[in-house]
């Protein structure tokens, strides 16, 4: 009987944490598409119950992830962190500020960023991103800062980011040194509408 409920706890301790850890297997499945040449990452341990002692994350009191920021690890010039953002990020659902600006982070802005629904900042500045903007970005209607500028980002602003600029919290658009099409300009012409554009004027037409 003892041995029974000894195993049973066992098993449920060890569900719990792996339950626990989700947030940590999703960051950990983002370093694993990372170069980390500096060794930055080396907290990234999957093997701990919770990322929230790892660098680059901080946590909320319930120990769900709510910031990582990886900023500008350059070394004379040149950017540090090379990779691809994952679409496990989108199960950080705690997230309110995904900083990872001034790298050589590179490929598409995953689709699943836009379940991140609690973000304020989402800050991708100074990458070499390609593609086009999710229009699933649209469904960030906390987002206060949206830069995405000196990336490699091509398209137009879809429709639903725009909805962004009119209806949302949105208080600075960067998409600037992109080789982005269409006006996010027009879009803030009305009264309410707060937000800081920057856009190149080339994409204004
Ligand atoms: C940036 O990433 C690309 C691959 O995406 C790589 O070829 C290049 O060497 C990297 N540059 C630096 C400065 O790390
Ligand atoms: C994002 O949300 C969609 C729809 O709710 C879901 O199907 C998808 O698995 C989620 N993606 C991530 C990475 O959590
Ligand atoms: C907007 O992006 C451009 C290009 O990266 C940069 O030069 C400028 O400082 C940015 N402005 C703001 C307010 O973020």
């Amino acid at each position: 009987m003892v041995a029974r409920i000894l195993v049973f706890l066992v098993f449920a301790v060890a569900i719990a944490s792996v339950d626990c850890n989700s947030e940590g297997e999703a960051l950990h499945a983002w370093k694993t598409k990372l170069v980390d040449p500096n060794g930055v990452l080396q907290s990234w341990d999957p093997t701990l119950v919770n990322p929230c002692t790892w660098y680059h994350v901080t946590c909320n009191g319930d120990n769900s992830v709510t910031r990582v920021f990886m900023t500008c690890f350059t070394i004379e010039g040149t950017s540090a962190l090379s990779g691809i953002l994952v679409p496990q990020l989108g199960a950080l659902s705690n997230l309110q500020y995904l900083e990872v600006y001034g790298n050589n982070i590179s490929g598409v802005i995953p689709t699943g960023i836009g379940n991140l629904t609690r973000l304020i900042s989402l800050d991708l500045y100074q990458n070499h991103l390609s593609g086009v903007i999710p229009s699933s970005l649209g469904n960030l209607v906390s987002l206060r800062f949206l830069r995405l500028n000196s990336n490699k980002l091509s398209g137009v602003i879809p429709a639903e980011v725009l909805q962004l600029v009119r209806w949302g919290n949105l208080m600075i658009l960067n998409v600037s040194d992109n080789q982005l099409v269409g006006s996010a300009h027009r879009t803030n012409t009305r009264r309410f509408a707060v937000t800081k554009i920057i856009q190149d004027s080339r994409a204004r037409k």
